[in-house]
């Protein structure tokens, strides 16, 4: 075995000092690779920030880290045969359990996002993989664009004569449709699905804009900085290159059996039988933060979504953490003192409050969470635990104490041990004043 599971997080952290290049000019045939350095050096340029191999395949902000997920593991004192994630994101759960040889299921809503997780944890094989590289190369040289092939996207998001802001120039437009089209013609769907999320995780880097949990903002200046076809053709294969290297280098890994269900937890959880020794998980905190808005250019442009009737459906899918779509919003059935007075809170402060809707949103955010705490608990074996990573948030100097609600609601549940651990201050909004208000902490809940 290529890595033994003992040495995976120290493997994980250590890459090559220079990684095998296969978006390579060696058969002489590709136009991309004349635009990219195949050195390891420009790949370890590439890495800043995100030095850990499978995180680095999509820039996912709001990941744990794979030794969260150990040291949860550890924790247990035993080696767990099953772990579960309602709220897999980028799939670190998922990944880092096929890593230590544990059975894993993960649940993620978006479909992008659970595609990310399926390419990490799919037994890809680097030759096919590298074949389906040079036969990428060459059908992209050999399609033309076609610019009706991304006809789906709404208006803002490509150059047109009398749009006053586009996400993507029509050049950088075109280019992707050829794309698409190429990515449409590979067979093997999970080849297909590597493509897509390598892709994926170069869109926003080669659009006018950024994002973050405000949203989508146009870079400044972008008018004069609009990026290229040949930007896209370089970071594609920069990406491609260094998701590959994770590929091969940890083709040897174990195959334990990883489930990853693309689907709402709150219904999706209820599909699982096999008792879960931890479940491990972040879900999005109830800052109204949207996650569908937020991969929102990966979604429509990679064809997940192509309505906005789909981008409401997803939405309505998402867990009761935002306001951007009315829904019914109910209360959690189990008792919370503290969510009470919170309520009450929230309801004095009502009109502070940016959108009316927030208090009854609280509430039904933890009607979500006691959810999926209904089934961990149904699924959990005699020794399990639940380990949660979760934020607190702020409105109108309302304090939602996330962590300690939760706490209250799962001793009414009957958890026999309920620990809140807080592990970190966040920075509270700048409307907040910026100021480190706002903690997060982990909640180890034992039956
Ligand atoms: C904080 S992130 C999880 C990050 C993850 N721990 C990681 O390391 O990548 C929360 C995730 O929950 C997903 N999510 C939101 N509502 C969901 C639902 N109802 N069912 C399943 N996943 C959901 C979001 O799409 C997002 O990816």
């Amino acid at each position: 075995m290529r890595n033994p599971p003992a040495r995976y997080l120290q493997t994980l952290q250590e890459h090559f000092a220079t990684a095998p290049t296969w978006f390579s000019s060696s058969d002489g045939m590709d136009t991309l690779n004349a635009r990219v350095p195949a050195t390891g050096a420009s790949l370890t340029t590439n890495q800043d920030g995100k030095g850990t191999a499978f995180q680095r395949w999509f820039h996912f902000k709001e990941a744990f880290s794979p030794s969260f997920v150990t040291a949860a593991i550890d924790s247990l004192g035993y080696r767990p045969t099953h772990i579960v994630d309602p709220f897999g994101g980028s799939g670190t759960s998922a990944i880092t359990a096929q890593l230590l040889s544990i059975d894993a299921t993960t649940v993620e809503v978006n479909p992008f996002l659970a595609d990310v997780i399926k390419a990490k944890v799919s037994q890809l094989s680097a030759e096919k993989l590298r074949h389906a590289a040079v036969g990428f190369q060459a059908s992209l040289s050999g399609t033309r664009s076609n610019i009706l092939r991304l006809s789906h996207l709404p208006p803002t998001f490509i150059e047109g004569p009398d749009k006053p802001r586009w996400i993507f120039p029509l050049t950088v437009a075109r280019q992707l449709s050829r794309y698409l089209t190429c990515i449409d013609q590979i067979v093997d769907a999970g080849i297909q699905r590597f493509f897509k999320v390598v892709l994926g995780a170069v869109l926003v880097e080669c659009s006018n804009i950024y994002v973050n949990g405000k949203g989508r903002r146009y870079r400044r200046a972008w008018q004069e900085n609009q990026p290229t076809p040949e930007k896209l053709d370089a970071l594609f294969a920069l990406q491609f290159n260094t998701s590959f290297e994770d590929v091969l280098r940890f083709e040897g890994r174990p195959r334990s059996r990883i489930n990853v269900i693309h689907g709402d937890s709150r219904i999706a959880l209820a599909q699982i039988s096999e008792p879960i020794d931890l479940a491990v998980f972040s879900p999005p905190y109830p800052n109204t933060f949207d996650y569908t808005d937020i991969y929102n250019v990966e979604l429509w442009v990679l064809g997940y979504i192509s309505s906005s009737a789909d981008n409401a459906r997803l939405r309505k899918e998402t867990l009761r953490s935002h306001v951007q779509i009315s829904r019914p919003y109910d209360a959690p059935k189990k008792s919370s003192p503290l969510l009470s007075r919170t309520l009450d809170a929230l309801k004095h402060q009502q009109s502070q409050l940016w959108d009316a809707s927030i208090p009854a949103m609280v509430g039904a955010y933890f009607r979500d969470l006691e959810i999926v705490l209904e089934e961990s608990q149904r699924l959990l074996a005699p020794s399990g635990k639940v380990m949660m990573v979760v934020g607190d948030s702020r409105y109108a100097d309302v304090r939602i104490e996330v962590a300690n609600v939760i706490g209250e609601i799962a001793t009414d549940m009957g958890f026999g041990s309920v620990t809140v651990r807080e592990v970190r201050q966040m920075r509270s909004s700048a409307q907040q004043g910026g100021r480190l208000l706002l903690a997060e902490s982990i909640v180890e809940l034992r039956s």
